[in-house]
């Protein structure tokens, strides 16, 4: 059977020039960089992080070992190279968020993967403060201008959690296309 998947792809930038917001977060998490060590922690996670809005990719890629691949290998390729950053947030012992965040040349850098936290986690600003520790990290680091494009299906009229928190968060939006993609 073939059906229609509605793609809507938007791309947001920022400009570290202007000042971020301060972080109104209370809450228990803490917030750092990950090391190499986080890996397997990482990989245990690594698709409940995106569900349920990411149900319909891991569906396309073939299922959640395929999905949990996918994202280790971008997550491992985050880990080793020093342009690269991954922010987790832990509560006691266990990571329940994570943001990437990459410096490119000339000033310019991009939130890779977007911010993703725990479903039992979500709306006590833990994504705001991963999403502020990667943009500071990213203005510390002499970055002016950061990317982050972000999917979602079949929302086309209809905003997720992620497009409300990266605009809460001086996120401007630079383009916003949707398309369909042809499912078997
Ligand atoms: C997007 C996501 C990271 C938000 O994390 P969170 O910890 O719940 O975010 P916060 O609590 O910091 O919320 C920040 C802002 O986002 C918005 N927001 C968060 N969840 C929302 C929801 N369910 N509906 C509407 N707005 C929401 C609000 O504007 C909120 O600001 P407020 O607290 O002033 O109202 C989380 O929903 C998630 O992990 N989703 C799945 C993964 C994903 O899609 N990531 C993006 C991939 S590119």
């Amino acid at each position: 059977m073939k059906n229609r998947l509605k793609l809507r792809n938007i791309g947001f930038l920022w400009d570290l020039e202007e000042p971020l917001p301060k972080s109104r977060s209370k809450n228990k998490a803490s917030i750092r960089a990950a090391t190499r060590k986080d890996g397997e922690r990482l990989r245990k996670i690594a698709v409940e992080l995106y569900l349920p809005e990411w149900s319909w990719w891991v569906r396309k890629i073939g299922g959640k070992e395929r999905a949990r691949a996918d994202l280790m290998s971008y997550v491992g390729e985050f880990l080793r190279d020093r342009k690269k950053r991954i922010f987790v947030a832990e509560e006691g012992e266990k990571i329940i968020g994570f943001c990437g965040a990459a410096k490119h040349d000339r000033g310019t850098g991009t939130v890779g993967y977007g911010v993703a936290v725990l479903p039992g986690f979500r709306k006590r600003g833990i994504g705001s403060m991963l999403l502020l520790a990667a943009l500071d990290w990213l203005k510390k680091s002499g970055v002016r201008f950061v990317t982050l494009e972000e999917e979602t299906f079949g929302f086309a009229n209809k905003d997720i959690p992620a497009v409300f928190l990266y605009k809460s968060l001086g996120g401007k939006i630079i383009s916003d296309q949707t398309f369909s993609l042809l499912q078997v």
